[in-house]
């Protein structure tokens, strides 16, 4: 109704199964071309350029190149209602 407080779900657009074959798999080939992690239309993210240059060529490389034996070792717990991440990675190196 008019004046309601809505919040759009992201994450719940970024598994709809009309748009992604088996959303709850990892694909890393997978298109992600119609996924919004920054979102769309007159919002999209102000910072998007800065964030995607940021993790993949600077914070990643950097990352990978200090540690070119870093992998994960153990479970990695997905949880979260609108900002939704792993609450805790544990990792080897
Ligand atoms: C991985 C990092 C980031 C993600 C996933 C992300 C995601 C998003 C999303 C989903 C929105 C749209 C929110 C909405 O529709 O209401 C948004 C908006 C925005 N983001 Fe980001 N963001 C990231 C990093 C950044 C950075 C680094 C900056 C600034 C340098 C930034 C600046 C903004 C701004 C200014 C808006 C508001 C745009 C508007 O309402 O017109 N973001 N972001």
């Amino acid at each position: 109704t008019k004046g309601e407080r809505i919040f759009f779900m992201f994450s719940s657009a970024g598994h709809d199964e009309a748009y992604f074959e088996a959303p709850e798999t990892f694909d890393i080939k997978r298109n992600t071309g119609p996924s919004l992690p920054f979102g769309a239309g007159p919002h999209f993210c102000g910072g998007a350029a800065v964030a995607r240059s940021l993790i993949t060529e600077v914070a990643l490389p950097k990352l990978f190149a200090a540690c070119p034996d870093l992998r994960l070792h153990g479970e990695v717990p997905f949880t979260g209602w609108a900002f939704r991440g792993p609450t805790k990675m544990p990792v080897a190196w």
